[in-house]
């Protein structure tokens, strides 16, 4: 149901989401500081645009890999059923982790990449947010540190996209549906 009638208001510019991330790879960096072996681990495909700015601000040695895990189809509601589509190259045993995610919402995604990996047993796992919508929580699970505490509204833009458009927009936008949604 991917819908064309829609258009998308601004809600975090690109300078806020730059200064953001500038200082959670500040705390990140600090966090880790002792670290000789940080894996950054990205959640595909939201988190691409913003795993490429945090990397280049983060001030340690990283190794950066991706994970893929499936909780969206091209529709605005969250299942519950997450697969993984594609897995980690590396090895994450005994060494220090960050997720990187661009939304938790539901907490259902975040939840089970976080009971997977943990299962490996890195020494340190941790997860760093772009965007919460803590409103919509339902899996008991929290990110480390994020970006920005948002409203329950759908969101594109940063590499986030609906229907796997608008992810090139260099801000958050909101979409701002023309008609009511259909029942
Ligand atoms: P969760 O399992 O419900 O927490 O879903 C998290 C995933 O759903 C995120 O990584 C996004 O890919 C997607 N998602 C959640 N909210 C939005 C949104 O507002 N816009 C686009 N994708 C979203
Ligand atoms: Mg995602």
């Amino acid at each position: 149901m991917a819908r064309s009638d829609y258009t998308i208001e601004q809600m975090i510019s690109a300078k806020a989401i730059a200064a953001r991330v500038e200082a959670l790879a500040r705390e990140i960096s600090a966090h880790f500081a002792d670290s000789d072996k940080l894996v950054v681990v990205g959640l595909l495909r939201g988190s691409f645009v913003f795993i490429a700015d945090l990397v280049r601000e983060i001030t340690l040695p990283v190794e950066v890999d991706f994970l893929e895990a499936s909780s969206y189809g091209d529709a605005t509601e969250s299942s519950r059923e997450v697969r993984i589509l594609k897995d980690l190259r590396g090895e994450i045993a005994g060494r220090d982790v960050l997720v990187v995610e661009d939304i938790v919402d539901t907490g259902f995604t975040l939840h089970h990449v976080l009971t997977l990996l943990r299962a490996r047993g890195p020494r340190r796992l941790e997860v760093c947010a772009l965007l919460d919508k803590p409103s919509r929580r339902e899996a008991e699970v929290r990110a480390t540190w994020t970006g920005f505490v948002i409203p329950d509204e759908f969101v594109v833009g940063y590499g986030i996209d609906f229907a796997q458009r608008n992810r090139n927009l260099p801000f958050i936008g909101k979409v701002r549906f023309a008609d009511p949604a259909p029942g």
